[in-house]
């Protein structure tokens, strides 16, 4: 395997970007993407958005003056299935006003046969159905809709194409993801994520390189590498380049001031990885690293290949090598089988290891996964153990966020405070936020802020020069 991008592919595709052009131009037409789950999905929403764009469509605010609208959906709890279903009932109305109004919708839960259906069924007037193998084909699909006006659903049971080099519309100018890999090989015994994202694929170094150096000309001065496992980044490669390897490569690009990462696996990240995060200061000092569960039980039968005792242990570790570092989780309560006092050891890890912050979530079991087919726990149990943890998480976490309190910072300047226009937001690279007075300076400036007053979960303060 090689990783390489299908340019051949890449090629066909903008031709059909340029035939809608064609069809699209000067008439005024308005898209809009609307985005559920991770960053993986922020970032395919980014790549629609970016072949739209390039047909000729504007960006409209709200759905209902979208003359296309674009759903890219989740899979991961049950609950994005359900907003989704509530949105394309309103979105029915807007298009009873509009009839030429086209709607697509993509992603993870496209990847699941009855979405498909129940969309098929219950939904008849969506346009465009394609899945997350084939989201690449996007502009092909809507010529075709546009063409013959019968609805299309094309789905992909699987793929390993990579197919980069389409365009790209970046929420932000001064930052970017960047997908790194695809795909993911852990099994979870909860997670849909292997079924509906494919095995675990990498790309190619040197066009990471090459596709960051060229958003950095463009002002891009923060980059997010995305994976859902990066500390496996590079295997199966012609390279024998891994994910420290690459980190260090992404920070020697002139002009990039700061490196993100996400997300890690805690059975993969090396102490050759703590060790390139400490020496090297453009890498942010956060680190997500989802737990999910504090017991041994429970996370033997989620599949995830460590102890409570492995986690303490990394976790610690990486406090103590990387000074300053910022710690958060993904912890899920109610797993099959899970007990109060499996509970009390996932309290327990919240407790020593201090996060900065957790996502908290509730299992759901999603159809096809072996967890699904566990007898399941009852709801008010399950909600009694949730508060607990929840409570916890804030108490640790409300704690940790004065921690810098007084401290003078590096802070990246990303944009005007919503609340004060004479004021800019930005960030710390723990990933708090800072508020400041201006100053002269500019959105992507990385500038020393004396964090002056910890409001809870973010800083206000002043530039110091
Ligand atoms: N139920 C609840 N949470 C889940 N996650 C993944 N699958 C499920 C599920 N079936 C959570 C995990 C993961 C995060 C992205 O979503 O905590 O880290
Ligand atoms: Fe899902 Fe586990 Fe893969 Fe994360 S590592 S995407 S939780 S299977």
């Amino acid at each position: 395997m090689n990783g390489l991008t299908d340019i051949k592919e890449s090629v066909r595709q903008r031709e059909y970007i340029d035939r809608i052009a064609g069809l699209v131009r000067d008439r005024g037409l308005k898209y809009l993407v609307v985005t559920f789950g991770c960053q993986m999905n922020e970032r395919d929403s980014e790549k629609i958005a970016g072949s739209l764009e390039e047909m000729g469509y504007t960006k409209a605010m709200e759905e209902s003056e979208a003359d296309i609208l674009v759903y890219n959906t989740c899979t991961v709890r049950e609950n994005a299935a359900v907003r989704l279903y509530g949105r394309l009932g309103v979105a029915k109305s807007y298009k009873e006003k509009n009839k030429d109004m086209l709607i697509a919708i993509c992603g993870c839960l496209m990847q699941e046969e009855h979405a498909v259906e129940k969309i098929k069924k219950s939904y008849p007037f969506v346009d465009i159905i394609f899945g997350t193998h084939n989201i690449f084909r996007f502009p092909e699909l809507l010529y075709k809709r546009l063409e013959s006006s019968e609805s299309i659903a094309d789905i992909w049971e699987c793929g390993d194409r990579i197919v980069e080099d389409l365009p790209v519309r970046r929420k932000y100018d001064f930052k970017m993801g960047i997908n790194i890999m695809y795909g993911c090989d852990n099994f979870c015994t909860y997670c849909k994520v292997p079924y509906v994202r494919g095995r675990e694929r990498s790309r190619d170094p040197k066009e990471i390189i090459r596709e960051i150096e060229s958003c950095v000309e463009d002002g891009v001065v923060e980059v997010m590498l995305l994976g859902q496992n990066v500390n496996s980044y590079g295997k199966g490669l012609d390279t024998k380049t891994d994910f420290p390897m690459l980190l260090e490569e992404v920070c020697r690009i002139d002009g990039l001031k700061r490196v993100r990462f996400m997300t890690s696996h805690p059975k993969d990240l090396s102490d050759s990885l703590i060790r390139v995060i400490a020496e090297n200061p453009k890498i942010a000092r956060h680190i997500h690293l989802p737990l999910q569960a504090g017991s041994d039980r429970i996370l033997k039968a989620m599949n995830r290949h460590y102890t409570k005792e492995d986690y303490i242990s990394l976790a610690l570790r990486i406090k103590q090598e990387i000074e300053d570092v910022s710690l958060t989780s993904d912890i899920m309560v109610g797993f099959p089988h899970e007990t109060e006092s499996d509970v009390d050891e996932t309290i327990d890890v919240i407790e020593r290891v201090r996060y900065d912050g957790a996502f908290t979530f509730e299992y759901s079991p999603r159809k096809g996964t072996p967890a699904a087919e566990m007898e399941q726990l009852d709801k008010e149990y399950v909600q009694k153990n949730f508060d607990r943890v929840l409570k916890c998480v804030q108490k640790v976490s409300k704690e940790q966020a004065k921690r810098f309190e007084g401290r003078t910072m590096e802070v990246l300047t990303e944009g005007v405070d919503e609340k004060d226009p004479e004021r800019f937001t930005g960030r710390l690279s723990q990933n708090s936020v800072v508020h400041y007075p201006m100053e002269g300076h500019k959105v992507g400036d990385m500038v020393r802020v004396r964090l002056d007053e910890c409001m809870g979960f973010y800083y206000n303060g002043h530039i110091v020069d």
